[in-house]
């Protein structure tokens, strides 16, 4: 593929880029008054404002031609197709297989995938329901009315930020808490209280090898036999999600109690297949079935959907347009929603760990900006911590928004009005400041005295999207995860990477792997560089 910088369409926007940089969203809306109605798209449920980007209709064009010229249609086609489109590792992406309707046809090496999906959907059906009702008892005969998810990266994100997003549809009866760090402290608190013989772990790793869940899941599994005392326990008080049998049965957990996915599965990608199993158990069955309900609904605007109306790909290209041009580094995402607090966190992962890559598909270094750096909290807790620096600060972060027209909690306020009001008001009003700002001439005129005049300028031409939706649903959820997934695809696709590898998280679990054996003794002799040698001689001394 030739490389990026050297396409005519990147060209292009080069020479453009140069004539509309100094635009002002001021500037825009004065010149189109109706910017704000023709600027938008729908699709899934979701509402895509665009219209507060520093762009033009040129821009836009441009953008698209890129994609085009990119083969960005092509390269989605690929994926849906189950193409093996993960080259570094052999491997389909076939992630949107998992909420294909029952009775489609997806195949990977000639195999239709789609009966085993639902066969592995039907299986965690009857257990989250056997669970939830009371029917499947622990070792003591006792109900489970715990249920410990252990996992990490891919295998604990997506559960637990689903499960805070959907907890209004959870079973209220039911304890379900997220275990990942390899601290110590994360398995003891999220233990303490609760009773072994009505606790189920759920141990979700892909690979079932991962340093950090195994180790909590042996002392999951110590904590609950020190309380139990009989090895058959494990049998009802442990389930796996993996794609490895064999390392799931050497851990002691029974083939019955273990539900599979596959290698076409991305950890980061993989909330909606069996790694959804501790979401299963607090919202139930037909919740989950309404989440992936969304995560189809997205698929199909994603594929059919003209891209000058695709959401995930105008959400990309504007991506691009920062990040390649006027050289933003990072993206906050800011849910107006604290049901949505993890979704960020969330993102981080899908986002940054895809594509967070510095070669291209063919092995070259790229000499332009990939993934940007994800971060963001609920609003409107951000606007009272780093808001300052977003619109007064010397960086240009382009922000998403995320509101919802209705609340799932309605709370009048008791001198009038209600919690949901206020709340959205701060969405629409924060978008507003960030584009339009307050100038000098404005300041002057409310009659602020002249030095202290500047500190209350605000610059605007922040750019901004917003995503409302009517409700937070399980199918809304869906849609919204649907988004962002098919957003860094494409961005991917446009810089030529591998969105589907993460080779740079391996050297440091190698490198920790060798140090774990160093800690605990003065032999053999360190043999790292002088800094991390030192630091390891300080905690020998010191643990
Ligand atoms: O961080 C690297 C990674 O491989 C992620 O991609 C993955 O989600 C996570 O580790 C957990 O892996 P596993 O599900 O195999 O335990």
């Amino acid at each position: 593929m030739t490389t990026l910088t050297e396409t005519p369409a990147w060209k292009a926007l080069q020479a453009h880029f140069g004539e509309v940089k100094d635009l002002t969203l001021r500037d825009l809306f004065a010149a189109d008054p109706t910017r704000g109605e023709r600027l938008n798209a729908e699709g899934a449920g979701l509402y895509l404002d665009y219209s507060k980007h520093r762009i033009t209709d040129e821009t836009l064009r441009l953008l698209l031609a890129l994609a085009r010229e990119r083969g960005v249609e092509a390269r989605r086609d690929a994926m849906l197709r189950g193409e093996k489109i993960n080259v570094t590792e052999g491997r389909a992406v076939l992630h949107t297989a998992l909420r294909l309707p029952g009775g489609a046809r997806v195949a990977v090496d000639g195999q239709d995938v789609v009966p085993d999906v639902h066969e592995v959907l039907g299986r965690m059906a009857t257990f989250a329901q056997a669970v939830r009702s009371g029917e499947w008892r622990g070792h003591t005969g006792q109900p489970i009315r715990n249920i410990v998810n252990i996992g990490i990266g891919g295998s604990d994100l997506g559960p637990v930020m689903a499960y805070e997003a959907l907890k209004h549809y959870a079973q209220r009866d039911l304890t379900v808490r997220f275990v990942s760090n390899v601290d110590g402290t994360d398995l003891t608190e999220k233990t303490r209280d609760l009773d072994p013989a009505q606790t189920l772990f759920v141990v979700s790793s892909k690979t079932f090898t991962t340093q950090e869940t195994m180790a909590n899941a042996r002392s999951a599994r110590a904590w609950l036999l020190a309380a139990l005392g009989d090895e058959a326990a494990v049998a009802r008080h442990f389930v796996a999600v993996s794609t490895n049998a064999q390392a799931v049965q050497k851990f002691g957990i029974d083939a019955a109690n273990m539900f599979g996915f596959w290698d076409w599965v991305g950890g980061r990608y993989s909330l909606d297949s069996a790694i959804g199993l501790s979401l299963m158990i607090a919202v139930g069955p037909e919740h989950f079935r309404d989440l992936l309900a969304g995560f189809h609904d997205m698929d199909e605007h994603f594929a059919k959907a003209p891209l000058e109306r695709n959401l995930p790909v105008l959400m990309a290209l504007l991506g691009v347009w920062y990040g390649n041009f006027f050289g933003a580094q990072t993206l906050a995402v800011l849910p107006y929603d604290q049901y949505l607090a993890y979704f960020p966190a969330y993102l981080q992962q899908l986002d940054m760990e895809s594509n967070g890559k510095s070669v291209t598909l063919g092995g070259e270094r790229v000499d332009y900006q990939t993934g940007p750096v994800v971060w963001g909290q609920p609003g409107t807790n951000g606007q009272h911590a780093f808001y300052q620096l977003i619109h007064q600060g010397t960086k240009l972060i382009p922000c998403d928004f995320i509101g919802f027209c209705q609340t799932l909690n309605p709370l009048p306020l008791p001198d009038g009005g209600h919690h949901h009001d206020l709340l959205m008001a701060n969405v629409f009003a924060q978008t507003e400041a960030l584009a339009f700002g307050k100038t000098l001439a404005e300041v002057r005129a409310e009659g602020v005295p002249a030095d202290l005049a500047p500190h209350k300028v605000f610059g605007g031409n922040r750019p901004t999207s917003t995503l409302l939706a009517d409700r937070l649903t399980p199918r809304t959820l869906g849609a919204l995860i649907a988004l962002y997934e098919h957003k860094v695809f494409v961005q991917g696709a446009v810089w030529d990477i591998n969105s589907f590898d993460q080779w740079g998280v391996e050297l440091g679990k190698v490198l920790a792997g060798q140090i774990v054996g160093e800690l605990g003794t003065p032999e053999p002799e360190l043999a790292h560089d002088s800094s991390t040698n030192a630091l390891i001689r300080r905690y020998r001394a010191r643990r």
